[in-house]
Order: C-alpha cells, then sequence, then structure tokens
C-alpha cells in the first residue's frame, strides 16, 4: 500500500551524512535554525527544511530539518527540547540512521535561557546562572526559580 505520509516526508532530499530533527512542534523549524546558529556565513553543506509536513503520528502537522554533514552538540539538543519537546533526532551515515534519540526536556533548566525580567537578580550584572522550573511540557512553559516570572518568549530568550 502507498503510504502517502511517507511520499509527502520523502520530498524532502535524503542525505548521506549528517542529522534529521524530525517531529518539531508545528512553526518551530525557523527557531531551531536559529538554535543550530545557522547563517549564510557558516555553513557550506545542505540544509533542508520541511515546514508544516503532516505527522504520520496522525496528530497534524510538524516541521522537520535535515542537515548535511553536521551532528549536533549536547547543548543544542537541550536547547532544542525547550521549544520541541518530541523532537526526534536522527544521525545518518551512509544513508542509514545510526543513532536515532529523542530530546529530553528536563524538570529543571540550568543555563540555557536568561530570563525576560529585566529586575531580576539573574540579569543585573551578577554572576547568577539562570534557572527555570518546568510548568508545563507541551508546549514547554518555564518559570525563573529566581524571580518566578514565566518565561514568556522561550526562543527569543535562548542563551
Ligand atoms: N538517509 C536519510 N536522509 C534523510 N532523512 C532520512 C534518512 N534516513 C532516514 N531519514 C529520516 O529520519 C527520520 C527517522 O527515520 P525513521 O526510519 O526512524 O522514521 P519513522 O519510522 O517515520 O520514525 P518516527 O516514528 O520517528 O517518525 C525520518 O524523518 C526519516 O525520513
Ligand atoms: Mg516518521
Ligand atoms: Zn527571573
Amino acid at each position: 500500500m502507498v503510504d502517502e505520509l511517507k511520499i509527502a516526508e520523502t520530498k524532502i532530499p535524503p542525505i548521506r551524512n549528517g542529522t534529521v530533527i524530525d517531529h518539531i512542534a508545528n512553526g518551530q523549524s525557523l527557531n531551531v535554525l536559529k538554535i543550530l546558529g545557522v547563517n549564510e556565513s557558516n555553513i557550506d553543506s545542505v540544509i533542508s527544511i520541511g515546514m508544516h509536513v503532516k505527522s504520520s503520528k496522525g496528530n497534524g502537522w510538524k516541521d522537520m530539518i535535515k542537515v548535511e554533514d553536521r551532528e549536533l552538540h549536547p547543548n543544542e539538543v537541550d536547547k532544542i527540547a525547550l521549544i520541541a519537546p518530541d523532537a526526534t533526532i536522527a544521525i545518518i551515515r551512509d544513508y542509514y540512521i545510526a543513532e536515532k534519540f529523542k530530546v529530553k526536556l528536563e524538570d529543571h533548566i540550568v543555563g540555557l535561557a536568561k530570563c525576560s525580567n529585566p529586575n531580576c537578580i539573574t540579569n543585573r550584572g551578577e554572576p547568577v546562572v539562570p534557572e527555570f522550573d518546568v510548568e508545563s511540557r507541551n508546549p514547554p512553559r518555564l518559570r525563573c526559580a529566581y524571580c518566578d516570572r514565566t518565561l514568556t518568549n522561550i526562543s527569543d530568550n535562548l542563551l
């Protein structure tokens, strides 16, 4: 039987070596690219983005990204979890999946984002690393461990 959802995904070209970030929350792919620090002057391999792709898991839409010749740093994976907690990371070697795992959103976040409250102790030039408690997971909502404020826009406040 023809799997129409698989066909939709295969419109995004396969890669020989690199990383597939799949099951990104719908609309978050550009924020994931920002986490990867992609800009035209620092990358010399192909990146393909699927935005608003039908998810084969049945529940609506997702984004996905395929990056050639690049594997992710743990710090990047941790940040992706903050905006796309269902994302899966597949490492592709010679066209096959060599490794695959899901991002993990911890209960307590240290040092990945800054507080959006300008008066917070973490924003006053003191040597205090920002910390957050995860209040809800999907979509993620973070509360500052110092001033209690809910982080309004996570992707704009990533460090
Ligand atoms: N060589 C490749 N180049 C590009 N993308 C690939 C390659 N091999 C696999 N992928 C992609 O990597 C992701 C994970 O592959 P997998 O075969 O585990 O998919 P799946 O069975 O649909 O799993 P899931 O339940 O995570 O959707 C998919 O999005 C798939 O399209
Ligand atoms: Mg799939
Ligand atoms: Zn704060």
